[in-house]
């Protein structure tokens, strides 16, 4: 998937998915953002980036934790972008500003950064080389990278069971390890050589958080929906799927996704890599 149809998925129905149920993706997902935040031990007045911000949660935190520092949030889709700045709003946070932009190719305003950071909005470049190349070349000379990626397929059963599950009733072939998808740095060898090319030393792999609390009070259908609907070629082949597949899909998943149900929880195994880098001196 190129950049420019990855913009069409994340501005239409799989952003619109994210935003709907932005606060209940944010819950499963804080702590792999915070497992990223947090040894990057940020000082007051930094100046951080954040790459595919998305609805812009991480923002807020990296924007409260180096206040009045400035953080600037870049993304490629629209609706999450104004979902980031609803949330900014409401919150009265103004050290923080959303940016539209490919983080491939564009320089956001507000370069150059002490700290470019980002939750699982690194993994969607048609060009990886590049993007990180353009990356380094947005921070001062030893300012720091840090992301959270996920781990191969098998080490994600809260995403192969789940979205994998309604991708073989949708008629979906596996994706290519190597292409755009969230599996594109899961191998620890060829991301450590994409960014010291790029321009990146000291890289360093640290383990992520290990499961992922997907639910703590919804019903089995509802969540098995959202699930498949925030999936970038899940979400997308679910909208233009027919009735009776769409309802064969989720039921499908919600079978997987009963069998890890505890009470009012679903809980599954996760594996992630904290990636820790400094742009070249
Ligand atoms: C899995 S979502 C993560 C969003 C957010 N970081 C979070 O954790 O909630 C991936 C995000 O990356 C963004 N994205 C994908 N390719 C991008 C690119 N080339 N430039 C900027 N953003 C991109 C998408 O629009 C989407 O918001």
């Amino acid at each position: 998937m190129t950049n420019r149809e990855q913009s069409a998925v994340w501005n239409e129905v799989v952003g619109d998915a994210w935003v709907r149920h932005a606060d209940r993706f944010d819950a499963t997902l804080e702590p792999f953002g915070a497992a990223a935040i947090t040894p990057l031990a940020l000082r007051r007045a930094e100046r951080v980036v954040d790459i595919g911000c998305g609805a812009g949660s991480t923002s807020l935190a990296l924007a409260a934790a180096v206040a009045p520092g400035p953080v600037v949030g870049i993304d490629l889709s629209a609706p999450m972008l104004a979902e980031a700045r609803r949330r900014a709003e409401a919150k009265r946070i103004d050290n923080v500003t959303f940016v539209g932009g490919d983080a491939q190719t564009d320089t956001p305003v507000g370069a150059p950064f002490d700290v470019a950071y980002s939750r699982f909005g690194v993994m969607f470049f048609d060009d990886p080389a590049a993007a990180f190349a353009n990356i380094a070349g947005w921070l001062v000379p030893s300012g720091r990278l840090g992301f959270i990626c996920f781990k191969p397929p098998a080490a994600n059963p809260f995403i192969t069971g789940p979205v994998m599950t309604a991708a073989s009733v949708l008629g979906l072939a596996p994706p290519d390890p190597a292409a755009p998808s969230p599996f594109a740095l899961a191998d620890a060898d060829r991301t450590h050589a994409l960014l010291t090319a790029a321009g990146f030393t000291d890289v360093s792999f640290h383990d992520g958080p290990t499961e992922a609390v997907l639910t703590r009070d919804e019903d089995t259908q509802v969540l098995a929906q959202r699930l498949i609907e925030q999936h970038p070629v899940a979400g997308v082949a679910l909208a233009g799927a027919s009735d009776d597949v769409r309802a064969r899909a989720v039921a499908a998943t919600a079978a997987v996704l009963d069998e890890h149900r505890v009470g009012d929880e679903v809980r599954m195994g996760a594996g992630t890599w904290v990636v820790l880098a400094h742009r070249a001196a």
